[in-house]
């Protein structure tokens, strides 16, 4: 197509929109303020690249209300000497100044969103109004003063539809590729935000899991069990501390390995999941060494989780090739009203207990809250 295409005065590079001479009417008053419309376009087109900001938008939206005052005032003082067609042409103005008060308030609301809904509306006027009702009326104008009667004048200015579906068949064009550009460039957005998200969310995860048992580790059992005491004693409730202390693992080490010990630190670990209940708090403290949080708990229920899991940790074989040795744990328990209680004390009355546990001859419970004696077996 024969297109006489040219860059607008506000520079080749930036604009998307380019101005055709098609847009042209004839009427060099009109042209002139056509291209106004047209640079507010592209202008509007830069600022939805950049993340359209209020101030940006409302800038935009002054000039526009200002472009349209003096525009269709002009337009319409031509118009004024036509019999019929005019009514139509005039109510398209008041329309737009509608739109433009609509598109004011939406901007205040959420500029973001508001700049490519004013995109395609001021587009779809070039399409719709410009390129159509104006070159029409500018046609018919042309044609009455070369002394055409307005019914001569009238079918004249019906006689430029085909150039001008020409016209608007580029401009279509232009606003498809310009919407497929900007699909593509939300979807990648999206994506990178959604890959940064989980990336985040992992970073976060690993932050406050133990790698190898998957538990809690040391920082996050904290952070929680302060929660759940917090909330314990806004309630009045009793809570309990369990610490569970693998015994003689580092012989376990020493004579079978690492890899070894590895494999029973994810055993117990996975003994803390299936025997606790989903409201208790549990993670790995040290190398072999777990503690639990059990809110809600007097001293009884204490006992009976800490003996649970320490038969449960009886299961898992000791040697890679004596079925009969078995891992063993020392368990210490504290109970108290959470009034009493802060998370320090809970540790240390639970590790003393957990140490009499391993003096009296390891693989037991002590309580610490009742004379350190040994807990009684379930
Ligand atoms: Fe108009």
């Amino acid at each position: 197509m024969d297109f006489l295409s040219e860059s607008s005065e506000e520079g080749a590079m930036a604009d998307c929109f380019l101005w055709d001479r098609r847009f042209e009417t004839g009427i060099p008053e009109i042209d002139s303020q056509h291209r106004t419309l047209h640079q507010l376009i592209n202008r509007l087109d830069r600022v939805i690249a950049c993340d359209p900001s209020l101030p940006a938008l409302s800038e935009i939206l002054e000039e526009l209300a200002s472009y349209a005052a003096s525009h269709f005032e002009y337009e319409e003082s031509l118009m004024s000497g036509f019999e019929s067609g005019q009514e139509s042409h005039r109510e398209a103005h008041a329309d737009f100044n509608l739109k433009m008060l609509e598109m004011k308030e939406k901007a205040a609301e959420n500029p973001a969103e508001t700049a490519p809904w004013l995109l395609t509306f001021l587009l779809k006027w070039l399409l719709t109004h410009i390129v159509v009702t104006d070159m029409r009326m500018a046609k018919k104008l042309l044609a009455m003063r070369a002394g055409h009667s307005e019914t001569e004048a009238e079918r004249e200015a019906q006689s430029c539809e085909l150039p001008l579906l020409y016209t608007m068949e580029k401009l279509y064009d232009e606003m498809a590729a310009k919407t497929r550009e900007l699909i593509a460039t939300r979807r990648r957005l999206a994506m990178e935000i959604s890959e940064r998200r989980a990336l985040e969310t992992e970073f976060a995860r690993q932050a406050r899991t133990d790698m190898l048992t998957g538990l809690s580790n040391r920082r996050h059992f904290l952070e929680l069990a302060e929660q759940e005491l917090a909330r314990s004693q806004r309630d009045g409730d009793l809570l309990s501390m369990l610490m569970i202390d693998l015994d003689e693992f580092k012989s376990i080490n020493d004579r079978y390995g690492h890899q070894f010990g590895d494999s029973i630190l994810k055993k117990v670990g996975e003994v803390f999941g299936k025997t606790l209940r989903a409201g208790d708090i549990y993670g790995r403290v040290g190398g072999e060494e777990f503690a639990v949080l059990v809110p809600e708990s007097d001293e009884k229920e204490a006992s009976e989780v800490a003996e649970r899991l320490r038969m449960e940790i009886s299961t898992i074989p000791g040697s890679p090739s004596d079925r009969s040795e078995r891992v063993t744990a020392s368990i210490g328990i504290v109970t108290l009203p959470a009034v009493d209680a802060d998370i320090d004390l809970l540790f240390n009355l639970a590790d003393r207990a957990m140490y009499q546990a391993k003096r009296a001859g390891r693989n037991r419970t002590f309580r610490a809250d009742t004379g350190t004696r040994e807990a009684p077996r379930v």
